[in-house]
C-alpha cells in the first residue's frame, strides 16, 4: 500500500472502539508518540488552547470511572436544546458505558480546554450579550483546534496498534474529575485506548459522498 493510500485508510477506517481490552498496559513511549500528534494538532492563531492529563494508574481510573457513574443524572445525559432547556429526546445516554470503558482501558488521556479565548464556559455563562455572542465564535475556535488534537491523537493511537474511542459525556462529573486531576479550566473529555481484540463493523456507507445530503458541490468540476 502506498503511503498516500496507507494515510488515507486510517482516516476512513477509524472507529470508536470500547470493548474487547487485553490486560495490557501501553507502554510510556508509543503514549508519548500520540501525545506528540496531539501537540502538533493545528488551533486557531496557533493558541494551542490544550493540557493533556495523561491517566494510567488503574487505582486513579476507577476514581474516575466511580466519579462517572456516580455523578447525578446518568440516564438524561444527552445534549439539550437550548431553546427548551430540554434533552433531545432523539438521543440516549451513554454515560454507564462511558464508566465502563474507563474501567476496561489501560491508559487515558483527559483533555482540559484552557480557553485561550472564551476564559472557559464559566467566564461566559456570565457574560453580557453581545460580549457572548463575539465570545462564543472563540469558544468554538478553541474546540475545533480540540477536536484536531483529539482527531490527531486518535489516528496516531490506532497507527500504534491500539483501539481508541473519545468519551465528551465524562463531563457530566466535571467537578469531581477536576479535583482528582487538577484541572484550572474546562473538561472536554477523555480519550481511552488499549489493545483490544475488538473487530468492529467498517464504517458505514453514509460516508460514501456521492449522494450524502452533508455535501454540496457548488459547481461542475
Ligand atoms: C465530540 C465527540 C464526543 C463524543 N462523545 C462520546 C461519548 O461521550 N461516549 C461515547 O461512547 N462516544 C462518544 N463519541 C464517539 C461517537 O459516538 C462516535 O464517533 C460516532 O458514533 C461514530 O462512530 P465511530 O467513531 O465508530 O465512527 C464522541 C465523539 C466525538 C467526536
Amino acid at each position: 500500500m502506498s503511503e498516500t493510500d496507507a494515510i488515507l485508510a486510517a482516516l476512513m477506517n477509524r472507529r470508536s472502539i470500547r470493548y474487547g481490552f487485553e490486560d495490557r498496559p501501553v507502554g510510556r513511549e508509543t503514549i508519548e508518540r500520540i501525545v506528540a500528534c496531539g501537540l502538533a494538532a493545528p488551533s486557531s492563531k496557533n493558541a494551542q488552547p490544550w493540557r493533556f492529563h495523561i491517566v494510567t494508574e488503574r487505582m486513579t481510573l476507577d476514581l474516575l470511572a466511580d466519579a462517572v457513574a456516580d455523578a447525578s443524572g446518568v440516564d438524561s445525559y444527552v445534549p439539550h436544546d437550548p431553546r427548551t432547556g430540554e434533552p433531545y429526546p432523539q438521543y440516549r445516554s451513554t454515560v454507564l458505558e462511558s464508566a465502563q470503558v474507563l474501567r476496561d482501558v489501560p491508559a487515558t488521556i483527559w483533555i482540559e480546554n484552557l480557553g485561550a479565548f472564551s476564559a472557559g464556559r464559566r467566564t461566559l455563562l456570565v457574560a453580557q450579550q453581545q460580549a457572548f455572542a463575539g465570545a462564543l465564535v472563540g469558544y468554538g475556535l478553541e474546540l475545533m483546534g480540540i477536536g484536531a488534537a483529539i482527531e490527531n491523537m486518535w489516528i496516531a493511537g490506532n497507527a500504534l496498534g491500539l483501539a481508541v474511542s473519545f468519551l465528551g459525556d465524562v463531563v457530566i462529573a466535571e467537578s469531581d474529575i477536576t479535583a482528582v486531576l487538577g484541572l484550572q479550566n474546562d473538561l472536554v473529555g477523555v480519550i481511552a485506548f488499549g489493545y483490544s481484540s475488538a473487530f468492529p463493523q467498517p464504517p458505514i456507507d453514509v460516508r460514501s459522498f456521492s449522494d450524502s445530503p452533508r455535501v454540496t458541490w457548488h459547481g461542475i468540476i
